[in-house]
């Protein structure tokens, strides 16, 4: 077996939305703790937990104010270990968000470093006596927030932010913040934690006054960390969230002697964008032209693959015209569209809740070079909340089952964090857990089935990935091939039944079988005679080697 992160699925979650155990309408850790039995049922293998720190939660916990706890909302660090310890009972591991490009500016550092221009932390931000020229360039919230530096009265100064105005740029050139950003690293691999989501990579590493001219981006940083990370605990994962271009993402993950020196993971956004057009546009082209560009990677390091995230399906890669074909089909009305790149849908309305464009998809995404990542909820098919501010239509209650609040807290319903929803085809009455674990034919049920099928081809994860001619421009093949044998994958994007003709050769002196389907096409499979119906999906082992 290759290194745990190359075949291991991850679940992304946010505790707040999980389960409330303690019935205060806030999900917490003892909550999830309860639920750890459903996801190693599902199939999971690592959780990540979106920031779990004390935080006035302006942007989902991405701002922060104290590092070394948890938000007293949901539990105590007791309640934190007690997880991990239940956590290895069942073989899962969890991650955290690092989020150190910025804190909340409720921190104790930035209320310091505002108030005293003598104060030890001053110098942990980035400060402009004067109105920098770039004040209105470069937000990360277009049409939400204006500015990238915002006066502060009680310093009389001017502070940079990337992100909101409440969550100032720590200044990463700092080597007192950096020797913090490793301590904190230390601290939370020391209480067991099996690696971290790098928050924001792009912008830890680029220069924090645009007018210096010195060396940047710095990478050196990522290399740091990196080696933090590995002394500390050998087999800990670093997961970077790098949005950026081809010629730039390498840089991330960085090569030494053919290793990744610096992240042994990033999210594979680019396919991501691609994965969104060719749903919208039913053509198999632009996943086919970024499986072929992929670079390769240094040895063991990999993509980490997606969806849907906890953020808006961010299209600003795409090309004005590919952008406006998938607003048009999954994102029609303005309302549903964000930062003038994004959609701020789940997955399920998006595809219209159509079942068999749903599994297609999800199998497209499981079968692509890389280790999946999955959202809490989206193993059932919930919607969003569109009544809801920004990102947060996305993030509503796990819907457990169609009792009060969907199971999700025992709270009045005015005190809860975010209303579950309730009504229409997405809400709690016909969308939850409790109905489709009982049912052998629910989205929740096809879940358990793929990715525990998924775990007998270690070659998705780990091999080498090639794109055949299917001579249809709506289906995609495309095989992996490891150190135990080769698996031949189709999608179908179109909503037309069709037939793929290929080389019988491809399946050497062995004979091919069929491991997971839309349908049942029968036993036996005839290589120059496929079918596949409309959003139909197969996957076949050409060959296994023992
Ligand atoms: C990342 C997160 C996003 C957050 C931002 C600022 O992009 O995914 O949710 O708002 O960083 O921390
Ligand atoms: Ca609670």
């Amino acid at each position: 077996m290759e290194r745990w992160y190359r075949n291991t699925v991850i679940y992304s979650l946010d505790v707040s939305m999980f389960q409330d155990a303690n019935g205060d309408g806030i999900g917490d850790l003892p909550g999830l703790i309860s639920r750890l039995d459903y996801l190693s049922r599902l199939g999971v293998g690592t959780i990540w937990l979106n920031p779990i720190y004390p935080s006035p939660r302006l942007d989902g916990g991405y701002d922060i104010t104290d590092y070394y706890t948890i938000d007293p909302r949901f539990g105590s660090l007791g309640d934190f270990s007690e997880l991990l310890n239940q956590a290895d009972e069942l073989g899962l591991r969890i991650m955290l968000d690092l989020v150190v490009n910025h804190t909340s500016d409720q921190h104790p550092w930035f209320q310091s470093a505002r108030a005293d221009p003598d104060s030890p932390y001053r110098d942990w931000y980035v400060w402009s006596e004067t109105e920098p020229p770039d004040r209105w360039l470069g937000t990360a919230f277009p049409g939400v927030e204006k500015e990238t530096w915002t006066h502060d009265p009680v310093a009389d100064a001017w502070y940079r932010h990337r992100f909101y105005r409440w969550q100032p740029d720590l200044n990463t050139d700092n080597p007192e913040v950096r020797a913090e950003i490793y301590k904190i690293i230390g601290y939370w691999l020391r209480l067991g934690v099996a690696g971290f989501r790098i928050d924001a990579a792009p912008f830890l590493v680029e220069s924090r006054r645009p007018d210096e001219p010195t060396t940047w981006p710095d990478y050196g940083l990522l290399r740091q960390i990196r080696e933090t990370v590995s002394w500390r605990r050998a087999d800990a994962v670093l997961l970077a969230e790098a949005n950026v271009g081809d010629e730039e993402l390498l840089e991330y993950f960085g090569e030494g002697d053919g290793e990744p020196t610096r992240m042994m993971m990033l999210f594979a956004f680019r396919l991501n964008q691609a994965i969104m057009l060719a749903l919208a546009r039913e053509d198999a082209g632009p996943v086919r032209a970024v499986l072929d560009r992929l670079p390769d990677l240094p040895r063991h390091a990999q993509w980490a693959t997606f969806l849907r995230n906890h953020d808006e399906v961010d299209l600003g890669r795409l090309s004005d015209d590919e952008r406006e074909d998938v607003f048009a089909a999954f994102g029609p009305e303005p309302d549903m569209r964000l930062y003038d790149r994004g959609i701020r849908r789940r997955l399920a309305p998006m595809l219209a809740g159509d079942r068999r464009r749903l599994e297609m998809a999800y199998s497209l995404q499981l079968t692509m070079p890389g280790t999946p990542v999955l959202r809490y909820g989206d193993e059932i098919g919930m919607g969003e909340d569109l009544s809801r501010p920004e990102r947060e239509a996305i993030r509503t209650p796990m819907q457990w089952s169609h009792t009060d609040n969907a199971g999700f807290s025992r709270a009045e319903p005015e005190q809860l964090i975010a209303p579950p929803i309730g009504a229409g085809p997405y809400g709690y009455p016909k969308i939850n857990v409790t109905e489709q674990r009982l049912d052998p034919n629910s989205l929740l049920t096809w879940f358990e089935r793929i990715l525990h099928t998924r775990r007998e081809c270690e070659e998705i994860g780990t091999g080498e990935h090639q794109v055949l001619d299917s001579g249809q421009p709506h289906v995609l093949v495309h095989t992996a091939t490891g150190q135990r044998g080769r698996t031949l994958f189709l999608h179908n994007l179109s909503p037309d039944p069709c037939h793929c003709s290929l080389d019988p050769r491809l399946a050497g002196d062995s004979t091919p079988l069929g491991l997971a389907a839309d349908a049942d096409y029968g036993t036996g499979v005839d290589l120059t005679a496929i079918d596949l119906n409309g959003y139909g999906y197969r996957w076949i082992r050409l060959h296994r080697s023992f």
